[in-house]
């Protein structure tokens, strides 16, 4: 079987090539570097023993995109390609839309096309809002989304439900993922954000590294135990095999079909600090400051639509994603360049 991975270098897409290579699956990769290096091609090739194929398209060019369609026998496409900065895509929301919607719309044409109809695609907990109150459950639907990123993976998860309902050969999962963090074991592929990370671990991984001074807690009033925000982080080896069981499943069934891939448990930003500082042996020093707009109280899933259609449960718990997330970081303070 030969997977199409759209964004195959990026932080979830390298680990996801991993576990279906490792899961004999035939991996095709198509990545425009815009957030990744192409080193990671070799990482990839260094845990597996396999190298997968590599075509270096901006998924925006429709022909070039097309061209790894005529050239490969795809069976199924997973779809990380896109961009992912809440702050970023409400100043630049033309450049998000046009990327994650009309780079997504390449694909699903080409995909028709070729009579591809297998599909799974990365959204987001974002979309159910702050209209709800976790743990979050798929029927629940559509919150209000506060920025153009949120959107989109909405807007995604729409056009997708409406070609599912037009081709009734399409089976896409639309996996809606909480907060992944942590690495491969290894320590050979990771998260590696330019410049000074907007999310909480990989803040904390580089205070760890003595690269920052100290982290800054958006608000200690929110409506939880200790007052600091609470998410359900997931290690990203999990959720990368999630990604087999849902290549699996979309093989057995027809239709779309929304997801959450989380552990279906919460920690606070406090939570967080302790449980690294204690996989590690670090001080991370913190102040407590403003809240951060748009931020919410708690969201965590419920897991239970995943381990019922997927058969998927996570294994690793938050001491292992905060020791990963060290790792790498470690290994590769300034990132994979
Ligand atoms: P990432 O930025 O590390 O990976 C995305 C990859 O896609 C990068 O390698 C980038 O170079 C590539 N890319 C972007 N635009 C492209 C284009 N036009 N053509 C070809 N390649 C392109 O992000 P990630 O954290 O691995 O996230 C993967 C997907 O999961 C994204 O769609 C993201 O929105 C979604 N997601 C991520 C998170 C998270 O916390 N990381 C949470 C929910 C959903
Ligand atoms: C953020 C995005 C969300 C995206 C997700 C991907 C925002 C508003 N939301 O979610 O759309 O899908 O990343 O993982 O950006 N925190 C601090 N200090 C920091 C950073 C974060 O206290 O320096 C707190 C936040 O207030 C929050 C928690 O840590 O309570 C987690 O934050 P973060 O890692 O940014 O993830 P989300 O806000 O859940």
């Amino acid at each position: 079987m030969k997977i199409l991975v759209t964004g195959g270098l990026g932080f979830i897409g390298s680990h996801a090539c991993v576990e279906l290579l490792d899961s004999g699956y035939e991996v095709v990769i198509v990545d425009n570097l815009y957030n990744s290096s192409i080193k990671v091609l070799d990482r990839i090739e260094m845990i597996t023993g396999q190298r997968p194929l590599f075509y270096e398209i901006d998924i925006l060019n429709k022909d070039a995109l097309n061209n790894v369609f005529e050239e490969n026998d795809i069976d199924g496409v997973i779809h990380f390609a896109g961009y992912k900065a809440v702050g970023e895509s409400v100043s630049i929301p033309l450049v998000y839309y046009q990327n994650n919607i009309t780079g997504s719309l390449n694909l699903y044409e080409c995909m028709e096309k070729h009579g591809v109809n297998n599909l799974i695609f990365s959204s987001s907990a974002t979309v159910y809002g702050n209209n709800f109150k976790a743990p979050f459950k798929e029927e629940y639907g559509y919150g209000t989304t506060t920025n153009p990123y949120g959107t989109s993976k909405m807007m995604n998860e729409m056009i997708i439900q409406d070609l599912a309902k037009a081709n009734k050969d399409l089976s896409a999962v639309i996996l809606r993922y909480f907060n992944p963090i942590g690495a491969h074991s290894s320590g050979l592929i990771g998260e590696s954000p330019n410049g000074i990370p907007n999310n909480l671990v990989p803040y904390i991984a580089k205070v760890a590294t003595g690269k920052l001074a100290y982290l800054n807690v958006f608000g200690n009033d929110y409506n939880t135990a200790d007052g600091t925000g609470v998410r359900d982080y997931i290690h990203v080896v999990d959720l990368a095999k999630a990604h087999v069981s849902a290549i699996e499943y979309s093989f057995k069934h027809k239709g779309a079909e929304v997801i959450n891939v989380g552990t279906g448990v919460g920690y606070s930003v406090l939570d967080v600090v302790s449980a690294y500082e204690k996989a590690t042996g670090q001080k991370i020093p913190y102040v407590i400051c403003e809240r951060r707009p748009g931020d919410i109280d708690s969201c965590f899933a419920d897991p239970s639509k995943c381990l019922e259609l997927l058969g998927f449960k996570t294994e690793k718990n938050l001491e292992q994603m905060c020791k990963d997330s060290y790792n790498f970081m470690e290994k590769n303070p300034d990132g994979i360049k």
